[in-house]
């Protein structure tokens, strides 16, 4: 009798074990079998109705039992934990083949890699770096640089007032002015900065731009140390093989006064689009600085002399860049500046 009982838990069990899919069926049948009122334990008790000498033999068939329940239940679970585990895993998948996200780093604007470009080659050969205001007296931006108040380059055309005598600089030669004012000699600078001229807004015009101005005072400075200063600058910028010609031109703060021509980088002078097929590009206005801009301010013409430059700085980035339109440079146009 106790023996088909045993059977029979046994293939119910292994019936019940086999549909399972959760551990806390399992704790059910655990308890259903084994817990205080489970079948197991109550055949236990019911022992002491055995005879005396079969007891210790039906004790040893229900502990058999008891363990094997035990052990299938211990399978079991080892079994569904296993499971739980792998699926887990498979749904943390990691592709170790998927490309990794780039972190998106920011640009720099064109203007601003060629200006430290140029700053870094100045600062190189020992000169400072001077910032002047773009609200600017007409004194400095034009008096003082030795243009007559009767100059066309005062016409309201191409500059903005804000009173009479008050404008937004049209060049940034005026920061020359600011720093010979202040009798520290000699000077070697240069003062990159924002300029304004009432332009219409083109492919290569804009009613504000950037200049680099540059100023040498001292003793015994000729067009010489302006010449090998400018080639210098210029294969900094466009290479060691670029040719440099000065070309003579009217400043009204210079005398003699020259505009910088490098052959052009692209074709190597042979002539392209790039530099209209002359073989030529202008970069920049040049030349000796006036007495009558030292007399202004209170240098000796005699003892000091200077030469002085300024250079459009989105001119030189459109060039290098080979930006065909300058308006690019002031939109903010993420596509574009992302390629700087
Ligand atoms: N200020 C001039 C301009 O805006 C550029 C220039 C030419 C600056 C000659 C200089 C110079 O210092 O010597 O067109």
């Amino acid at each position: 009798m106790l023996n088909a009982k045993l059977k029979e838990i046994q293939t119910s069990l292994e019936e019940k074990i086999s549909h399972i899919t959760g551990l806390s069926q399992l704790e059910q049948i655990r308890i259903f079998y084994l817990g205080k009122k489970g079948e197991l334990t109550l055949l236990r008790k019911q022992i002491k109705d055995v005879l005396e000498e079969e007891r210790p033999k039906a004790g040893q068939m229900i502990n058999d039992v008891c363990k094997k329940v035990e052990h299938y239940l211990e399978e079991k679970k080892l079994f569904l934990l296993n499971k739980e585990r792998e699926e887990r895993l498979k749904n943390e998948i990691l592709d170790v083949t998927l490309p990794a996200k780039r972190k998106q780093l920011g640009h720099q604007h064109p203007n601003q890699k060629i200006l430290e470009e140029v700053e870094q080659f100045f600062l190189s050969i020992g000169y400072e770096i001077i910032e002047g205001p773009e609200v600017e007296y007409d004194y400095y931006n034009f008096e003082a640089l030795n243009i007559p108040a009767d100059h066309p380059a005062k016409d309201e055309q191409d500059t903005f007032y804000i009173s009479d005598q008050i404008v937004l600089r049209t060049q940034t030669s005026p920061v020359q002015i600011r720093t010979m004012e202040k009798g520290r000699l000699p000077i070697r600078m240069i003062a990159p900065g924002r300029v304004f001229r009432s332009d219409e807004v083109d492919a290569t015009h804009s009613p504000s731009f950037h200049q680099i101005e540059g100023l040498v005072v001292d003793k015994g400075i000729t067009f010489a140390d302006l010449k090998g200063t400018l080639i210098a600058f210029s294969q900094m910028l466009f290479g060691s093989d670029t040719q440099v010609k000065f070309r003579p031109h009217h400043f009204q703060f210079t005398e003699p006064s020259a505009e910088v021509d490098v052959s052009c980088f692209r074709c190597k002078g042979k002539g392209c689009k790039l530099c209209k097929g002359s073989g030529w590009i202008e970069i920049l206005g040049c030349g000796m600085v006036h007495p009558n801009v030292l007399r202004a301010c209170h240098i000796d013409p005699d003892e000091y002399s200077g030469f002085a430059f300024g250079v459009g700085l989105e001119r030189i980035a459109l060039l290098k860049y080979e930006i065909e339109d300058m308006r690019l440079f002031y939109e903010n146009d993420m596509r574009f500046l992302k390629q700087f």
